[in-house]
């Protein structure tokens, strides 16, 4: 084990790992998609799958992605470049970090545009706009927000000023303070929900909904789904878990923590969805009525129940900061590397970034109107940036940071971070080395040539 200390920062204590990576993790893909998702593929055996293929592919490569960064105590491109030196493997490694930073930089400029509408839902809900709609009046006031480019201008831009502020503060003062008070928050304010959903009367339902396993409803295609989900969900294949973990004490160990995470993860996803759907069923809505769930559906829910401003206000915060949380995660890597590389301020490396994925945002909103025109191999902006990154480019990242850890970092190093019982490090050698390259690899194929 080395010494050595990240020049960015470091964690104040393992927990504070843990919840900087979580934060990271839970994100607008366990509290939106995740429950959509699974509505649209039939529920129990999908969510069965999806638990399945986090805790084989995703946790490992979580893992080798912690102990490259905490080794180094680097950015994701130099991180990779020792630990390959180390081994004596090509420095062209560092490509991942690469690749990594631009896919987080395309994450973030449609990821920051849907924060800025949930950040427009915390205000519609809180101020009442929404009370007793119906769901057709509740799709006109999306439909309309999409075709409001200057609404949608203010919404994404505060959403890129909030995130920018958290990042140029620093892995210290920004991200963990921020971590420290939010996440705690989060929790409590999905079991106010979960506990709100138990009194709508059908929480049975909801329930059975999730866990009850019929594999007749599971397709080829769902699994696929499932095991791309297990993979956007835990932040994986673009160097935000090695840059959290170049700042991780070395102490801690690994497996612990990153199966602490995975847990807390998975957690959250499963409560948004028993938060979700009894809501769902008690008001006679579809389960599988895709991305319009949480932003259609919902608030005609919270605007027929008692209280429905609060928790409806309540519920879109919760999204909030998790999509806040998570964005900070998409920066962190890049604004990591620009101070090592070129020596610049970290608030410098973090304003220039912004304005970057600000301008690109952009384009991104501007794709329900103005820019819906510009398409890429018949996508708009937004469906474009939004299918190559979750698509290609962080399964590609994902393959390539198993094979390297695998297959170049030596068993001694890798060891030397992980400190595995034999047969655990046995068991993670064999799935950096084939299980998760190839379930990756199948994936992958599959998503560029659907079976149907
Ligand atoms: N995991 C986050 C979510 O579920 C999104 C996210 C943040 C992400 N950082 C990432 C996804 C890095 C892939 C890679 O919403």
């Amino acid at each position: 084990m080395n010494n050595k200390t990240s020049i960015q920062g470091s964690w104040a204590s393992r927990w504070i790992f843990i919840l900087a990576a979580t934060g990271s993790a839970v994100g607008l893909g366990n509290i939106w998609k995740f429950p959509y998702i699974t509505g649209e593929n039939g529920g129990g055996a999908f969510v069965l799958v999806y638990l399945a293929c986090i805790l084989l592919v995703g946790i490992p490569i979580m893992m080798a992605e912690v102990f490259i960064g905490r080794r180094a105590r680097k950015n994701p491109i130099n991180a990779l470049k020792d630990v390959a030196e180390e081994s004596e493997g090509s420095k062209s490694w560092s490509i991942i970090g690469l690749m990594g930073m631009l896919a987080g930089v395309l994450i973030f400029s449609f990821y920051s545009v849907v924060g800025g509408w949930v950040l427009h839902y915390i205000k519609i809900m809180l101020t009442g706009e929404m009370l007793g709609v119906t769901s057709d009046q509740a799709g006109a006031a999306f439909g309309g927000l999409l075709e409001d480019p200057s609404t949608l201008l203010f919404w994404h831009t505060l959403f890129s000023i909030m995130t920018v502020a958290v990042v140029a503060a620093g892995v210290n003062k920004g991200i963990e303070t921020v971590t420290r008070v939010m996440m705690p928050a989060l929790f409590v304010l999905l079991l106010i929900l979960l506990g709100y959903a138990m009194t709508t009367g059908s929480f049975g339902e909801g329930w059975d909904f999730m866990f009850k396993v019929d594999f007749s409803a599971l397709t080829w295609n769902s699994a696929l789904i499932a095991l791309g989900h297990s993979f956007f969900t835990l932040s994986l294949g673009m160097g935000t878990i090695m840059a959290y973990g170049s700042y991780m004490t070395k102490q801690a160990s690994i497996g612990k923590t990153v199966l602490t995470i995975g847990a807390l993860d998975t957690l959250v996803a499963l409560v948004a969805g028993l938060a979700i759907f009894p809501i769902i069923f008690a008001n006679n809505m579809d389960p599988g009525a895709g991305p319009g769930l949480m932003f259609i559906s919902l608030p005609v829910a919270f605007g027929q129940m008692p209280f429905g401003q609060l928790f409806g206000t309540l519920f879109f915060v919760l999204v909030g900061v998790a999509a806040w949380t998570s964005a900070i995660s998409l920066l962190e890597p890049t604004v990591a590397f620009l101070v090592e590389k070129f020596k610049i301020k970290r608030i410098t490396a973090s304003i220039a970034l912004g304005i970057v994925v600000w301008a690109l945002g952009i384009a991104c909103l501007g794709s329900f109107s103005f820019l819906s025109d510009v398409t890429f191999f018949g996508k708009n902006t937004f469906d474009f940036l939004d299918y190559i990154t979750a698509n290609i480019m962080l399964p590609l990242g994902g393959i390539l940071i198993s094979l390297f850890a695998g297959w170049v970092v030596k068993d001694k190093f890798a060891q030397d971070e992980l400190q595995l019982s034999n047969g655990m490090f046995k068991l993670w050698n064999l799935s950096m080395k084939f299980t998760a390259p190839i379930a990756v690899a199948i994936v992958l194929y599959f998503l560029i040539n659907p079976l149907s």
